[in-house]
């Protein structure tokens, strides 16, 4: 059966393509599901694309992903440096996790410095814009072939 990677993009994600081009480039968040998508199935996984800009539905979808799901790609938007929920979410399943950020993180304001996705994550991919993704979904590949 081929595994399902679970990829998740919270609050205001939907936005990218004209949400500050100068931070998170031109790309739009369907066109890097596209690319996703491509990749997987190079590697043969399938991918679940998602978005949402409330931090419920996110918690929601992670506590389901063990039901569907053989890993998660995460990037949790402003929710990674403010979610205690989405940590514990993250906590709660056993399944490799990559936490992905657009843009470096650690470049830009203070308190963009503290990650509580980290906590939680195998991995973490920063500053690469949408090709992150496909990196996420390259390490995940391998560890679920070492697992598998
Ligand atoms: C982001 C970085 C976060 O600090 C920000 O709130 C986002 C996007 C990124 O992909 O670079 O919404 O997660």
């Amino acid at each position: 059966m081929t595994a399902t990677i679970l990829i998740l993009n919270g609050p205001n994600l939907n936005l990218l393509g004209t949400r500050e081009p100068d931070i998170y480039g031109r790309e739009t968040l369907a066109t890097i599901e596209s690319a996703c998508r491509a990749r997987g199935q190079g590697l043969g996984l399938d991918v679940d694309f998602r978005q949402s800009n409330d931090e419920g539905e996110l918690v929601t979808w992670i506590q389901e992903a063990p039901k569907a799901h053989a890993g998660i790609i995460i990037n949790a938007g402003a929710y990674t440096h403010t979610s205690v929920a989405i940590l514990d979410a993250l906590s709660a399943i056993d399944m490799p996790i990559i936490e992905v950020h657009l843009s470096n993180i650690h470049r830009r304001e203070e308190f963009r410095h503290h990650s509580f996705v980290s906590k939680a994550a195998d991995g973490m991919i920063c500053g690469l814009g949408g090709q992150g993704y496909e990196l996420a979904l390259d390490a995940l590949a391998k560890r679920l072939k070492n697992n598998g």
